[in-house]
């Protein structure tokens, strides 16, 4: 029998899992059904509940249900734990095991699809709400020089400094600050993890930012670029990244879990560069 997964949401239709786990499981050769399933906002868990008595084995989590996910699962892997938020369901045996791929994903991006390795790097995490958190631990373990995460309201900056745990930061120098404390620093890395490339806002950089071959990535994609890369390529920065690359690196780490191989990602981003 084909084995079944979700991406559960809401919304959902603009999802692009689907395409991509299909390619993932022809280039493969793997047996599965990859769907979107639209969740009322207050109807997660009795969805997820019902999905998995119906047979199904896994479910990709997006907005704004990660965090639900997370209080919802039996197991937590460690990235999951640290995200405090899940994307990655697996249903087994009864039990709902949860992880957090997002931040493999950007890493992965960075460091193979873009070749940039964040190792002795010194880097900027622009954000402190749920799309930083979820790539924090990740980002540690690439084991950059410093790692600094700026935030418009600084206390949730420094509240996510102060979640890290001892021993997961290695040697990286790790502080919060706020974006007016960002003049006179540059970074090799700068992540964008707010949600303002949304509403088309940036937030308040200085002209320096970016160190000599810096590479600027924005965690959303669209078409064009988002106000984050523009701001950036006008100060002449030459890498930029949008976040399709790690869209696609989350979806083959989420596969790899359930089906215990891991696809090629360049010709499914290639697939969907073209549209
Ligand atoms: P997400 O899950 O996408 O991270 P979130 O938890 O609501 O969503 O967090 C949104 C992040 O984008 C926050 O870091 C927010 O800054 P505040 O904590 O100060 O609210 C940031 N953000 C949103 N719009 C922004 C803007 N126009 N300028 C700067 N930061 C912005």
């Amino acid at each position: 029998m084909t084995d079944r997964y979700v991406v559960i949401g809401h919304p959902v239709a603009h999802s692009q899992s689907p395409r991509i786990h299909a390619m993932f499981a022809a280039q493969t050769g793997q047996d599965i059904a990859y769907d979107k399933l639209l969740a009322p906002v207050d109807g997660f868990k009795d969805a997820v509940r019902q999905f998995v008595s119906g047979g199904g084995r896994g479910a990709n989590v997006t907005l704004p249900f990660k965090l639900e996910a997370y209080e919802l699962a039996d197991t937590l892997s460690e990235r999951a734990r640290y995200a405090r938020a899940a994307n990655t369901l697996s249903f087994a045996g009864g039990q709902i095991a949860a992880d957090n791929t997002d931040g493999v994903g950007l890493v992965q991006d960075i460091e193979t699809n873009l070749e940039f390795r964040l190792k002795a790097r010194d880097v900027l995490l622009m954000g402190a709400g749920g799309a930083a958190r979820g790539v924090l631990l990740p980002l540690l373990q690439a084991g950059p020089a410093t790692l600094v995460i700026a935030n418009r309201t600084v206390e949730k900056a420094v509240q996510l400094v102060e979640s890290i745990q001892h021993g997961a930061t290695g040697r990286v120098r790790v502080s919060a600050c706020g974006f007016d404390q960002l003049p006179g620093q540059q970074f090799d890395v700068v992540v964008n993890a707010t949600s303002s490339s949304l509403s088309d806002a940036l937030p308040p950089l200085p002209d320096d930012l970016f160190a000599p071959g810096a590479l600027a990535y924005d965690m959303m994609y669209g078409k064009g670029l988002t106000s984050f890369l523009a701001f950036a390529e006008a100060r002449n920065v030459e890498r930029l990244a949008d976040g399709l690359g790690m869209l696609v690196e989350q979806a083959a780490e989420s596969f790899r879990i359930w089906r215990g191989v891991r696809p090629e990602t360049r010709p499914v981003m290639r697939a969907l560069r073209k549209g």
